[in-house]
């Protein structure tokens, strides 16, 4: 099916962190000339979705389900794409996972930095030996896609994971956020050594994102009309 304006399914990315943008928009970009990636920023849309669930799956769905609601009435075919993510450290028995945004003590009203966040693990894991992690990301899609009857809505979440462990020091200046800290024991690097090419290799967020990718291909397939695949197109 050629690309226009009628047929056009715009996947507006769900979240307002530039670095997580950075790392999604070449993952879906490349999908199929049928998809259009947009951001939040993009679209002159501001708008501060707090995390209240206590589950990333949730978060992730709130996140998703409420742009939906928000930018579906501008876009005919359009998929509201959210990821919450989370770094779950066995010896903190799951901490920080969903609060990893928020692990860091700050002042009331505040909210901790990346590096308030980096150090504060550094400070709990003082003297442990135990420095098993893993990166989990919860993608969730909410959308309304074409078919032969009109269109059809759909809402789906998919999960990537990655395991590693907690390095003693920062190791590395890339990336964002826990990276200097993740060793992916596979490669010997931290995400922080990685280019974001590296990183979008094997990365928890991209495992997600492409669980979330073969969904799309599913339904579409069954329901729609299949995605041409740019990656695989002679
Ligand atoms: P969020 O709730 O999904 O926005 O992510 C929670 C926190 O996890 C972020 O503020 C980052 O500190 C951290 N985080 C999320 N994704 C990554 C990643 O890919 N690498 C390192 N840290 C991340």
């Amino acid at each position: 099916m050629p690309a226009t304006a009628e047929n056009c399914i715009t996947i507006v990315l769900a979240t307002a962190n530039r670095d997580k943008v950075k790392e999604l928009r070449p993952l879906l970009e490349t999908i199929s000339p049928l998809f259009n990636v947009v951001t939040l920023h993009e679209l002159g849309v501001e708008v501060e979705i707090e995390e209240t669930e206590e589950t990333l799956e949730g978060n992730a769905l709130l996140k998703a389900r409420a742009i939906f609601a928000l930018l579906s009435v501008r876009f005919p075919f359009m998929i509201a794409l959210a990821d919450d993510t989370g770094l779950e450290v066995e010896a903190l028995h799951g901490a920080p996972g969903v609060y990893s945004a928020r692990f860091a003590p700050v002042a009331d009203g505040q909210a901790p930095t990346y590096q308030d966040n980096v150090r504060h693990l550094l400070y709990c894991m003082e003297g442990m030996t135990n420095r098993e992690a893993r990166f989990r990301t919860v993608v969730a899609l909410k959308g309304t896609l074409p078919s032969p009857e009109g269109s059809f809505s759909f809402e789906h979440t998919a999960e990537g994971v990655v395991k590693g462990s907690i390095t003693r020091k920062e190791q590395g200046d890339k990336g964002f956020g826990y990276d200097p800290l993740f060793l992916v024991q596979t490669t010997g690097k931290t995400y922080a050594q990685m280019s974001m090419t590296e990183k979008n290799r094997l990365s928890h967020r991209s495992l997600a994102v492409q669980q979330a990718i073969s969904y799309l291909k599913d339904i579409l397939q069954q329901k729609s009309a299949p995605l041409i695949d740019t990656n695989t197109r002679p």
